[in-house]
């Protein structure tokens, strides 16, 4: 949320340095409403972090069913991502957790998600490593209970949970 905040601050002022050199403009403020445009996304926000010994912080999330989800998934440890990856991946209900883990780790080369699996994935994130921080935003438009996990190589069998959005 932070990055996203100062992403857009910076875009305002850019803007407002670019209408500095038309004259027409003298007579409106200089500095656009920094508020209006770096206004919080909307959202149900939910943080997960995962650590150095290969656990998750959580392993159930309430979520409301239709709402946008701001998710955001913290290392909290100090290993590199190459060694003690971690990301978030949330499945659609019926998928088999297991077969799909066993795929996902070899997928080494699309960052853990294997891409003959897309049609069984909600969302996930990027795959970070210690001090690292990613935030996605998904809904899910159905109640139920969806599986989540870490599909780094070995990860599955303790850093997994389950979505219930209610
Ligand atoms: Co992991």
């Amino acid at each position: 949320m932070k990055k996203i905040f100062l992403a857009l601050t910076i875009a305002a002022v850019g803007l407002s340095l670019s209408s500095c050199g038309d004259s027409k403009k003298k007579d409106t403020p200089e500095v656009t409403t920094t508020e209006e445009v770096a206004a919080p996304k909307e959202g149900f926000e939910v943080s997960i972090s995962g650590n150095d010994a290969m656990q998750f912080d959580k392993t159930e999330i309430r979520v409301p069913v239709g709402e946008t989800i701001i998710l955001t998934l913290t290392h909290s440890g100090k290993m590199d991502k190459t060694v003690m990856g971690h990301n978030f991946v949330v499945l659609k209900t019926g998928v088999d957790v297991a077969a799909f883990a066993e795929k996902a780790a070899v997928a080494s080369d699309s960052d853990y998600i294997p891409q003959s699996e897309l049609n069984s994935i909600i969302a996930h994130t990027k795959t970070i490593g210690g001090g690292e921080t990613t935030t996605i935003e998904f809904k899910i438009t159905e109640a139920g209970t969806y599986p989540f996990m870490c599909t780094f190589p070995a990860h599955y069998a303790l850093m997994k949970g389950e979505i219930i959005a209610e």
